[in-house]
């Protein structure tokens, strides 16, 4: 695969799986694009990687259009994007807040959408484009405690798959990846600390969405991956 000029975008990347990411993909020869909502963050994560970095809000939709055309401009047509911004939320669903409720929908699910949406047509006039979404393995059981953001993530694992089959005859691939446990500060900044000596690390994660990515004659429809400690 010739990666020169390949522009990848990678949402919420200012920590976790979305940094590692842009890193991975970088040292294989992309040119990617930082995103993350907060402007010094932004600045810093971009800066230590070498990569240009944008201020992008997510859950704002006019951000996830005008963020995509100035990137298209400035960089160039977008042939990649990875949906990862996401935030955490678990307890009983009655004790959560309903703007708790809005911003992981707003989050996790809406953005993908919104993000998704501000790409495709760009995708569409040149044929070829990938988007990888970056779900949970919550979003392929039940249990209690997490009904809110697995509804986000059941969601976004049902539109990945009908956007699957809706954009790959225009030859953009949609693709699903589905980690378990990964050593983020996802649950510290959710306010509900994890033991995660057992989780993948995000640069783990981000070696997965390398293989999906780059292995650009086949849709990994759904990847599922946890570390081998967490079946101890
Ligand atoms: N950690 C896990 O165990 C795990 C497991 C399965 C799936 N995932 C998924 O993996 C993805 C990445 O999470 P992570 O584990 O790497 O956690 P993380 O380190 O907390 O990273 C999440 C990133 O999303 C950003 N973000 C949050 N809201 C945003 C918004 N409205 N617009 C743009 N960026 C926003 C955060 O930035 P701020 O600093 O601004 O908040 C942060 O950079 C998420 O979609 C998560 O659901 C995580």
């Amino acid at each position: 695969m010739n990666k020169d000029n390949r522009v990848i975008l990678v949402t919420g990347a200012t920590s976790g799986i979305g940094l590692a990411t842009v890193q991975n993909l970088k040292n294989s020869g992309f040119q990617m694009v930082l995103t993350g909502r907060k402007p010094e963050k932004v600045e810093a994560c971009a800066k230590e990687v070498g990569v240009p970095g944008y201020v992008l809000d997510v859950a704002n939709e006019a951000s996830c259009e005008t963020v995509v055309a100035q990137v298209e401009a400035e960089v160039g047509p977008l042939w990649g994007l990875v949906n990862n911004a996401g935030i955490w939320l678990e307890g009983d669903f009655e004790g959560h807040s309903t703007s708790q409720i809005r911003s992981v929908m707003e989050t996790n699910t809406l953005g993908t959408m919104f993000m998704t949406h501000a790409v495709l047509p760009g995708m569409f006039e040149r044929k070829s484009g990938t988007i990888l979404n970056v779900i949970s393995t919550g979003a392929l059981y039940c249990r209690k405690n997490i009904s809110v953001y697995a509804g986000s993530k059941w969601a976004i694992r049902g539109f990945t798959g009908c956007m699957e089959a809706e954009c790959g005859p225009k030859g953009v691939r949609v693709m699903g990846f589905y980690p378990g446990k990964v050593s983020s500060s996802m649950y510290d900044t959710a306010g509900v600390p994890r033991d995660l000596d057992i989780a993948m690390a995000p640069d783990d994660a981000a070696h997965m969405i390398n293989c999906m990515i780059t292995d650009e004659k086949n849709v990994w429809g759904q990847l599922s991956a946890r570390s081998l400690s967490d079946y101890a």
